[in-house]
């Protein structure tokens, strides 16, 4: 009744939207994410597209590395040519969406539910420093451009977001710019972290500056 009673004093009702409500309430952006497959459904795309409910769009997985990551993996490599393939993708595309981007996840899913990196062939042929590589590249390439840091089961405390709290701890040492880590939020109705502990894990990594 709270709302129905004081809302329409805020912003007229009509107008009102996701994003609209979030920005009143100091979020930067209510976002969504979406891909490609997506884009030829016109009442979705229209919703999506409506900046009142929707300030930014993150692609769910057409921007990420899939195919990079096929045509690495049938290929050859030294950890020096490895590395230097690694940098002249971020370089390449991020310089490619220069300004037209908010953020990029630099390197997404690096770890395993235990808090162990996963056996990528990135991780497998340069070691755990191909982190810092992709966050360094891009940085150089877009030095106005965030960096996050994105995986999947971080919002809980846990082997898996101390594993993720140390990759940015690790960054920051070694002087590497990251701006920010990217929570999934793949909730289960009913087994949710509780709200106690997803703010104590958020607090964690703000308390970093992210
Ligand atoms: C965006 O959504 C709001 C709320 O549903 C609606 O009033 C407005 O007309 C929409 N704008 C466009 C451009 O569709």
């Amino acid at each position: 009744m709270y709302f129905a009673l004081f809302l329409p004093l805020l912003v007229p009702v009509a107008q009102a939207q996701l994003h609209t409500l979030a920005v009143a309430a100091g979020v930067k952006n209510l976002g969504s994410a979406t891909d490609n497959g997506e884009l030829t459904d016109t009442a979705l795309v229209a919703i999506l597209s409506n900046t009142s409910e929707f300030g930014q769009t993150t692609p769910g997985n057409t921007m990420k590395d899939l195919g990079f990551h096929r045509w690495v993996t049938g290929g050859t490599w030294t950890k020096e040519t490895l590395t230097t393939a690694l940098q002249n993708h971020v370089t390449n595309t991020v310089i490619h969406y220069k300004g037209q981007c908010y953020a990029w996840d630099i390197v997404n899913e690096a770890l395993e539910q235990d808090g162990t990196f996963r056996k990528s062939i990135f991780f497998n042929t340069i070691g755990e420093e191909y982190i810092k590589i992709g966050f360094d590249a891009a940085a150089a390439a877009d030095p106005d451009v965030k960096l996050y840091y994105n995986d999947f089961n971080i919002e809980n405390p846990g082997k898996k977001s101390t594993a993720a709290l140390n990759i940015a701890k690790s960054l920051q040492t070694s002087k590497t710019k990251i701006d920010g880590m990217g929570v999934q939020a793949h909730f289960i109705v009913g087994s949710t972290p509780s709200k106690k502990d997803q703010i104590a894990t958020l607090q964690s990594y703000t308390a970093l500056g992210l």
